[in-house]
């Protein structure tokens, strides 16, 4: 599938609708300089909510945003861990999540309670935890990880065995990387990385020969061994930018197209045919944004007795140097 140049909602000519978006994004902008407001969002959500944002990017360095912010208020728009990420970076200011509703399926496919009871079957093998993930967990585990850090932060650890959780597929593409250690598998996935078709793939490859093709560690192994690069979400459109091809085949969700079709308006971006859309990045509305603002709810404040020991996993991944 090629991805369109459409900017604000994605639909073509102008018309009442438009208008009216314009004067609702208006709005936003005037309510969050009144609340003393940073809004920040994933790159993941519609282009409508990338354009009231102060920051658009990926899950960390959303939160480092946050906490850079002179502001007192955070709009996050995003999922609930980003701004549970925010409340541990940032305890004294106010996180809003713009949709309550929206979750993340991989974050929820490990609790706590599961995690406590792999360790007691694993004594003195380190816990590295995946920044997609609840609070909760990463205050029971060791050191946290992003996909753009993972393989320092895993040559760190002491030891030969790390218990990695929960993205099952980023905890293989690691092992190919650092094959000294032994990585023990959580089983969890992103269903939106991970349902991506290798058939579909392979075709736009042969079709596109000269497309360079980009994939997120979130998918499978058979969809990295298809891929010329294998990156982060900031990593693919770095890796875009900074490549002299035209074509690109983009297998991460579809939202990073929209500020790479900005920066490279000379540049066709091609998708599996199968849709990679994350559905509950794509629940945050304008409408959400601007409630959030007027109500200032809902808001995401994380319990000191698990913020502590977060933020020490988090503080932890921050101090080993990049590779
Ligand atoms: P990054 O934004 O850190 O690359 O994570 C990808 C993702 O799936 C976020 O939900
Ligand atoms: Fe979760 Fe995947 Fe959606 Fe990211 S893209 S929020 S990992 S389901």
């Amino acid at each position: 599938m090629v991805q369109g140049n459409g900017g604000g909602n994605g639909r073509a000519g102008g018309g009442d609708a438009s208008r009216d978006a314009a004067a609702l994004k208006r709005g936003i902008r005037e309510l969050a300089a009144e609340r003393d407001a940073v809004i920040i969002s994933h790159y993941y959500c519609v282009p409508d909510v990338h354009d009231v944002a102060d920051f658009v990017g990926d899950s960390l360095g959303l939160s480092q945003e946050a906490q850079r912010s002179p502001r007192s208020v955070v709009v996050f728009c995003g999922v609930h861990f980003m701004a549970e990420t925010a409340s541990i970076l940032c305890p004294d200011k106010t996180v809003l999540l713009a949709n309550i509703e929206a979750g993340c399926p991989m974050a929820d496919m490990i609790t706590p309670e599961a995690l406590v009871k792999r360790k007691a079957e694993l004594p003195g093998v380190p816990v590295l935890t995946y920044v997609n993930s609840s609070a909760a967990v990463k205050a029971h585990s060791d050191i946290c990880c992003t996909s753009a850090n993972v393989t320092a932060v895993m040559r760190s650890l002491p030891g030969g065995r790390i218990l990695m959780t929960p993205d099952r597929n980023l905890a293989l593409r690691t092992q190919t990387l650092v094959p000294d250690k032994e990585i023990l598998l959580w089983p969890g996935f992103c269903p939106t990385h991970h349902r991506v078709n290798a058939e579909e793939v392979r075709k736009l490859k042969r079709e596109h020969p000269d497309a360079l093709v980009l994939a997120h560690p979130e998918c499978q192994p058979k969809i990295l061994a298809e891929a010329h690069v294998v990156g982060s979400t900031s990593g693919i459109i770095k890796a875009c930018l900074e490549s002299g091809r035209k074509e690109f085949v983009i297998l991460t969700e579809e939202g990073v197209i929209y500020p790479l079709k900005r920066q490279r308006p000379d540049a066709v971006f091609l998708t599996p045919e199968t849709p990679m859309v994350c559905p509950n990045m794509k629940k945050v509305t304008l409408l959400d944004v601007l409630k959030a603002l007027e109500t200032m709810t809902p808001v995401i404040k994380v319990p000191e007795e698990i913020r502590v020991p977060a933020l020490r996993a988090v503080e932890r991944m921050m101090a080993v140097p990049r590779d």
